[in-house]
């Protein structure tokens, strides 16, 4: 049975798992942090508490994609409006009951040294595991300097870094804005003030919408509204990129704790192959609950056993050597799109894509006859058609095949004709066809061997030292 329970991180932090509760509504007190480690959560990041602040209403807004809602959540909200002793009261109550669970403390007061000694001292006296500094909200507190205003900077996140370093007893965790061109500043920054750890990413700021009829923004707050922080699914990508690029440079690597649209545990095995040793998860959770993280612990167990890996420690980090500049990569590597005449639909999208958002090489111009060899049987394209315009959007599927193939109860074979070709001669293997093809595995990208070895841009401008492995044939 592999084991997921989380040693030590950042120094000191154990847990039952790497799955946490990343500071926001769903750690907003006590008793929701209860139900959640009973519902399987291995720690918390506490809704960062500070100074008293208002809240707004509305404050949430979201992107839907085809269906798909909240595929991106955008907030307005600010720290935690109840106060910091009930917050504190509470967060010694929990950690009673539950001491072997992660409670990290997130916090965020006034730029001065004072108020931060005396926070951590609090935070830690109430029983918290480890402190997380919120430098990253990118909205109403960096208005009054604190939050991404400090988090901004790389001078002032070394400097209260270095504060809180001077009172702390516990593991410092620096919570990152991804508001910023070059995130390893902050990352190397934060070291250099003696963080023990990172977490990464806080929201990205947006404006997820505009209703058009009072032309208000959204979140609508009477009439106008404020750019807010996004997250969830949408921004997993970002996220991933941030933490490569921290853990990737050795002036920035910490113990780094991933955030960004995590709601599998596909997602966590992900930040964790790029250097995340424990997992931070709010969006998923406001959308389903705290159950997901059932699913969450059995499959990261699940694979870590079909991959024999016993400990997180085994495949954290995999990842991170295989990103590189773009210099370094084989200009010579070639891969040409394949397509199984078996599965194909005859549905058109690869040929649309290639003709008008690549290079003009999937041609329509096979004869009639049937396949070479046996053609799988399936749904017709009229079939697929309505089945995937629920889950494709805009599923631009030729509409003169819809009525003939519709009357057609299939399934049927794919007539040659309607089979597309390319010419792998012109394929500058881009992936679009493949990534526009709704039927799996249809088309693969394969490699073809170019008879000529591997070659990076900086060996073919400087004749520098291969960087790169041997083709293989
Ligand atoms: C409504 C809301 C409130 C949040 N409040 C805080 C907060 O008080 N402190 C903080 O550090 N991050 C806060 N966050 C950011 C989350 O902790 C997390 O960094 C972000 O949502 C990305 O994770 P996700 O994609 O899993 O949602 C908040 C996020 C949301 C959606
Ligand atoms: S990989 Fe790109 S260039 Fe090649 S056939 Fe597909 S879309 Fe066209
Ligand atoms: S997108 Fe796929 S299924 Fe559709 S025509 Fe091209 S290869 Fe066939």
């Amino acid at each position: 049975m592999p084991d997921i329970r989380v040693h030590q991180f950042a120094g000191r932090i154990d847990a039952p798992n790497p799955f946490w509760l990343a500071s926001a509504p769903p750690t907003n007190c006590g008793e929701q942090i209860m139900r959640a480690f009973d519902a399987g959560w291995g720690g918390a990041v506490w809704k960062t508490i500070g100074e008293p602040v208002t809240n707004v209403c509305s404050r949430y807004s979201a992107t839907d994609w085809n269906g798909q809602r909240m595929m991106g959540l955008n907030n307005i909200e600010l720290i935690s409006d109840r106060s910091v002793e009930e917050n504190l009261r509470e967060m010694a109550l929990v950690k009673k009951r539950y001491p072997y669970h992660a409670i990290i403390a997130s916090l965020m007061v006034a730029s001065n040294r004072e108020a931060w000694h005396e926070i951590v001292q609090r935070a830690e006296d109430a029983g918290a595991d480890g402190l997380e500094l919120n430098f990253g909200c990118p909205h109403g507190m960096s208005e009054r300097g604190m939050g991404s205003a400090v988090g901004q900077v790389p001078e002032y996140t070394e400097m209260i870094t270095a504060w809180v370093k001077e009172k702390a007893r516990t593991p410092v965790l620096v919570k990152l804005t991804p508001n910023i061109s070059d995130i390893r500043t902050i990352a190397r920054a934060a070291k250099r003030g003696g963080a023990d750890g990172l977490s990464a990413i806080n929201t990205i700021n947006s404006i997820t919408g505009i209703d058009l009829d009072t032309f208000v923004p959204r979140p609508n707050v009477d009439g106008k509204s404020s750019h807010g922080g996004y997250c969830g699914p949408a921004v997993k990508p970002i996220a991933l990129n941030m933490v490569q690029q921290i853990m990737g440079d050795p002036e920035a690597a910490l113990p780094l704790s991933g955030i960004g649209g995590i709601s599998t545990w596909r997602d966590a095995v992900e930040f964790m192959l790029l250097g995340a040793g424990t997992v931070q998860v709010c969006t998923a959770v406001m959308h389903y609950g705290y159950r997901v993280v059932e699913d969450m612990a059995e499959g990261l167990e699940n694979w870590m056993r079909s991959k024999g890996f016993a400990t997180i420690e085994d495949f954290r980090g995999l990842s991170v050597p295989k990103v590189t500049e773009w210099k370094h990569l084989n200009l010579n590597y070639k891969i040409v799109a394949h397509i199984n005449e078996q599965k194909c639909i005859g549905c058109d999208l690869c040929h649309i894509a290639c003709w008008d958002g690549a290079h003009q090489c999937i041609h329509l111009d096979r004869v009639e006859g049937p396949v070479d060899g046996p053609a799988e049987v399936h749904d017709t394209p009229a079939m697929i058609e309505d089945r995937t315009r629920t889950s494709i959007a805009c599923t631009p599927v030729t509409r003169k095949e819809r009525t003939a193939a519709a009357a057609n109860h299939g399934p049927y074979p794919t007539p040659l004709n309607k089979i597309p070709r390319v010419d792998e001669t012109e394929c500058v293997g881009c992936n679009l066809c493949a990534l526009v093809c709704p039927v799996d595995n249809c088309i693969t990208m394969v490699r073809v061997d170019g008879g000529v070895p591997a070659e990076t841009w900086d060996q073919r401008t400087h004749g520098a030292e291969c960087a790169v492995e041997p083709q293989r044939s």
